[in-house]
């Protein structure tokens, strides 16, 4: 890590002196006449350490200290003290300096080593926020599940596309788990130990979502305070994923355009161009070809993005799926709320099996914890699941799987109907057209006597 200390004294032969003995130290170093002019340029970011005299005309030292230490805290201060200052000295302390030297400075060798201690504390703070991050991250990315062929198929293309650097595209509908395809992908590439950085495309205005990827100079828009760093730049040589990627306008579609191409951008208000080493990660639930001839998102942009595409499918095409991903949400939110849960019984387990889950993962996942919530015994029962799923009362299709015979064709379409009409047997039997009497003798060859107990004749 090369760091940048800056020098801050009114006393040019000081601060000269100061500046050549930490650049041949090996540090990057920018020297300051006062406090004003340090705390302008401290503001536009990348300063790791600073040595700073109390006395200076203007701004004092002391403000210049206590502005830091409000603003930035975790950049260490070391401030200069006069002969006969203790006082001063003290004072900085308890405001935040890391250490005080008395001006004559006579031993050079010991500035340089509380610097040098000073600066590798820092890093390794740096480097456990970093840490802590991560672990944050693992905990909350549980690993995914499932067992279908097609889940299969996308775990296949993910553990073949993450070692590559080449841009990933994830489509799906809402709750499918296309985050955690994401987040898998990082953690099976080899920038795992690098900086992963998530946008959340839709949930900023235009404006600020430009200045949020590609980070702004200092007074580039009112409100803009100091120089920031955009994600595209927090995310130098890790992943960068931009979720819900068709929500983005026009104009930061052509800027995102260039970065792709040229893996170069301009901060906002600024001219500095910044190169970045990324792997982009992109998802999103809309039908970007769609979009595209619509005419609201970009073709090249699409093709940019869509270098490897996975396509996440939605629950009802992988009902495989729902056995194992229910009993492991069972497990966990059981242990969460410490219930001795043990099963489902029959009819739940069906209610959930024939449900459509147009919420995906998403909305299974909710329903299995206010199911456990809801539960009095160690079993689910029906009456524990949600309303809407209990009795299919919401459901305006019946899905039917291939490969029936007519027969069963007929029972489903019984079955469902009547579960829709709340066990209804006689607005059962006129939606469907047929007499009561056949309806009976139907559910009586089904046994679907006891499945539906209300009957409000
Ligand atoms: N295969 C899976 N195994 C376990 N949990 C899953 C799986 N897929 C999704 N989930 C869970 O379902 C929820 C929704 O997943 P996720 O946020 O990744 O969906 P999404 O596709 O990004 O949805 P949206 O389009 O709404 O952002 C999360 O809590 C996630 O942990
Ligand atoms: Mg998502």
């Amino acid at each position: 890590m090369k760091f940048r200390i800056m020098v801050v004294d009114d006393e040019k032969n000081i601060r000269d002196g100061l500046a050549e003995l930490f650049k041949m130290e090996g540090y990057d170093v920018e020297a300051m006449p006062d406090g004003a002019t340090a705390h302008q340029r401290f503001q536009k970011g990348d300063i790791d350490l600073v040595i700073t005299d109390l006395r200076m005309p203007g701004m004092s030292g002391e403000e210049f200290l206590k502005k830091i230490k409000s603003e930035t805290p975790g950049v260490p201060v070391i401030v200069l003290t006069g002969h006969g200052t203790v006082k001063e000295a003290v004072q900085a302390m308890k405001d935040g300096a890391w250490d005080f030297l008395t001006k004559p400075i006579q031993d050079l060798d010991r500035l340089t080593l509380i610097v040098k201690r000073a600066l590798s504390n820092r890093e390794r703070r740096l480097k456990s926020e970093q840490l802590e991050e991560e672990l944050e991250l693992r905990k909350q990315s549980d690993v995914m599940i499932g067992n279908s062929a097609a889940m299969n198929r996308v775990m296949d293309l993910i553990s073949r596309a993450a070692p590559t650097k080449a841009s990933i595209l994830i489509t799906g509908e809402s709750g499918v788990g296309k985050e955690l395809v994401a987040d898998a992908i990082q953690k099976l590439s080899p920038r795992k130990d690098k900086p992963f950085i998530k946008v959340h495309c839709a949930a900023l205005a235009e404006s600020l979502l430009e200045s949020e990827l590609f980070g702004h100079e200092k007074g580039a828009f009112t409100g803009a305070m100091t120089r920031r760093r955009g994600k595209f730049e927090l995310a130098n040589e890790g992943t960068l994923f931009l979720d819900e990627i068709g929500e983005i306008d026009q104009n930061t579609q052509i800027k995102l355009l260039r970065v792709l191409q040229e893996r170069k951008f301009e901060r906002v208000g600024g001219e500095e161009t910044v190169e970045v080493d990324i792997r982009i990660v992109a998802a999103t639930n809309k039908d970007l070809l769609a979009e595209i001839k619509k005419g609201s998102f970009r073709e090249d942009l699409y093709y940019r993005l869509n270098v490897v595409s996975i396509v996440v499918p939605p629950l009802r095409e992988r009902k495989e799926d729902l056995y194992v991903l229910i009993n492991s949400f069972l497990k966990t939110f059981a242990a969460e709320n410490n219930k001795p849960i043990d099963g489902i019984d029959a009819r739940a387990r069906a209610r959930l099996e024939n449900y459509d889950w147009p919420g995906n993962v998403r909305e299974l996942r909710n329903c299995m914890e206010s199911t456990v919530v809801m539960a009095k015994e160690r079993e689910i029962h029906e009456e524990d699941l949600p309303a809407n799923i209990q009795s299919g009362a919401d459901k305006s299709w019946i899905r039917i799987p291939q490969g029936l015979t007519m027969e069963k064709v007929e029972e489903i379409v019984i079955r469902e109907t009547l579960a829709a009409q709340k066990g209804n047997k006689s607005e059962t039997a006129r939606i469907l057209g047929i007499g009561r009497k056949t309806l009976h003798r139907k559910l009586d060859e089904y046994g679907v006597e006891e499945l539906t107990p209300v009957d409000e004749e």
